[in-house]
Parts: C-alpha cells; structure tokens; sequence
C-alpha cells in the first residue's frame, strides 16, 4: 500500500531537517513523533494532509489567497497557461544543476509541481530537497492534496521570516509573489541563485482591458519591482518571455477566477457573466525572468 501523505511528508522532513529552522527562536529542529520541536520546544505538527505549518501568527493574506483562487488557478495552469514559462524556468534550473530549491511564495504549488517534475528533482537523488513555502494554509492545504511526493515539502510559512536555515538554497524560486531579498540572501548559499518572475506590462493585458475598459488600472508597470530588486541583488541576466494562449470557453471562468485583479471589482458577477459568454478567450503571458546570484 501506498505510504500515507503524513509518512511522506515525515521522511522528507527527516531527510532534510538540517534546512530547517524554528521561525520563532531560529533553533534547529528534531522529531517527536508526527511533530517536529525545536530545541525551545516550539513543536508544529506534521498534517495528515502532507505539509506542515511553520507558521503560528495572522495573516489576512488568506482572504485574497483562498481555495477558491487556488482552484481556478490550478485549473487554467492545467490548461497550459504557464507551461512556456515553466518550460523556460526548468531549462535555466537543469543548466545550474542545484542540489536544493526553495519555491518562496509557492501558492497552490501549480507552477512547483511542473517543475520538480521537469528539472530531475522528482528522482531519488540526494540531497535534493524542493521546499515550497506559502502564507496561505489554504494554498498549501491544496497543493499537498494534490502531490506529495517523497523529496518535496510543502511549508505553511512567511517570507519574511523564513523557516530555513541560512546558506542552505542553490535556487529560489520567486514567482509574481512578495520579496524579501535579506531573507532569500540568508538562506541561499554562496553564489546561490534567485530567479524572480515578474509580469511585464502586457501580462493579461485583454484580461484587464476587459475588466477596466480605459481606466487607468489597465495599466501595469513592474518599474518598481524592478528597481528594489536591482537595489538588493546583483542581476546577472534578464529574459523576456510573451506568448498568447487560446483560453477555451471551459477554462474562461477560471481565467477570471485565479486572480486578485478580479476581486474587488464593481459589478463583477455582470463582467463575469459577460465574459464566461465567450465560446474562447485569446490572453498574453508577458513576463520578465531576473537572473540573480549571491
Ligand atoms: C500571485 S500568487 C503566486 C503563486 C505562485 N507562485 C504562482 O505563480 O502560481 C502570490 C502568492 O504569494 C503568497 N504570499 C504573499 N505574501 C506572502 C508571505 N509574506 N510569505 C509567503 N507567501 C506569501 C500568497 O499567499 C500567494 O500564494
């Protein structure tokens, strides 16, 4: 019989508990039992579900980051929205040969999975950890569900306090998630590498369009993004991704469903319904890989 996702999640843990540390004293870990303790006895238990929750403060990031948000967008990356830019990011990972990634900021792990199935991470090589973290329990609640394997494991934990030891990480990954470049440059190792993906100004343009008409949120610039970054790590390279995707009218809910940029609209179940009357949607993917090195 297959392991259970607890045992799963409990051998990884074991396998590299030395990445790990408690985010409230910063002291190593150990085991009793499902549940790992720091030496301060600060104890988090291990889910039956395959994760475990480092995380122990409040966050309102769950109201945006929901299960309903993760669905959608598991769903339409399952349509291939992101596979060109997955196919881009596994290219860049398999040349520098990591023996550990960290995905910071993971969500519901759509885009961690693809890539711990594509860059050799998935093979019993050791050590070779991938380690996702995400704020939201829902979101890592959701990606344990849906994949657990042996070698990869899903944190409940804060990017700006994160639950791993320092000089650990070959590659983190950073996907249109929040930063904290003095955290990602404690935990990676020497001459670590940080790939983060930001959206370049098309990205969902028509999406946008659609919702904003000529309003000016329709448009979008990572200037600043990009700026803080430049301030905080040397770039050793940037690559410019854009495509277009069909979206067939089965994922077009979806579509408006995965992101934030639909939440708080007036009259959004009318411009829902108007655009899920569409029999396919035709969407740009824009995005920026920076190429960072400690
Ligand atoms: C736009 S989603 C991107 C998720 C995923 N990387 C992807 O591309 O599908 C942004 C994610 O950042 C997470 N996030 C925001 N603040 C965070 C923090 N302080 N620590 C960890 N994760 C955080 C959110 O919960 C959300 O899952």
């Amino acid at each position: 019989m297959a392991d259970k996702k607890i045992d799963i999640a409990k051998n990884t843990i074991q396998k590299y508990i030395d990445f790990l540390r408690c985010p409230l004293c910063e002291t190593r870990f150990g085991f009793d039992n499902y549940s790992v303790k720091c030496q301060n006895n600060h104890s988090y238990d291990i889910s039956r579900k395959g994760y475990v929750n480092l995380f122990n403060g409040y966050t309102k990031i769950t109201r945006t980051y929901d299960k309903k948000l993760f669905t959608a967008r598991k769903k339409i990356s399952d349509s291939g929205l992101y596979s060109k830019l997955c196919e881009k990011l596994c290219e860049i990972i398999n040349n520098i040969n990591p023996e550990s990634i960290l995905d910071a900021g993971c969500g519901c792990g759509n885009l961690t999975v693809d890539i711990f199935k594509n860059t050799g991470f998935g093979t019993p090589r050791a050590p070779s950890p991938t380690i996702a973290v995400d704020l939201s329990k829902d979101g890592i609640d959701y990606a344990a569900t849906d994949f657990c394997e042996d070698n990869l494991l899903w944190i409940v934990g804060n990017l700006n306090n994160l639950p791993v030891a320092d000089n650990k990480i070959d590659v983190i990954l950073n996907i249109m998630s929040p930063a904290n470049y003095a955290e990602f440059l404690r935990v990676l190792k020497p001459g670590g590498y940080l790939l983060k993906v930001l959206p370049n100004a098309d990205y969902l343009k028509e999406l946008r369009h659609f919702i904003y008409k000529e309003n000016d949120k329709n448009e979008y610039s990572n200037k600043d993004v990009l700026a803080n970054l430049a301030d905080n790590i040397t770039i050793s390279d940037i690559i410019d991704i854009k495509y277009t995707h069909k979206i067939s009218a089965e994922y077009i809910p979806a579509l408006f469903d995965m992101t934030p940029l639909t939440l708080n609209i007036n009259e959004r179940e009318k411009i829902k319904d108007e655009l899920t009357s569409r029999t396919s949607f035709e969407i740009t993917l824009a995005f920026k890989i920076a190429v960072c090195r400690k």
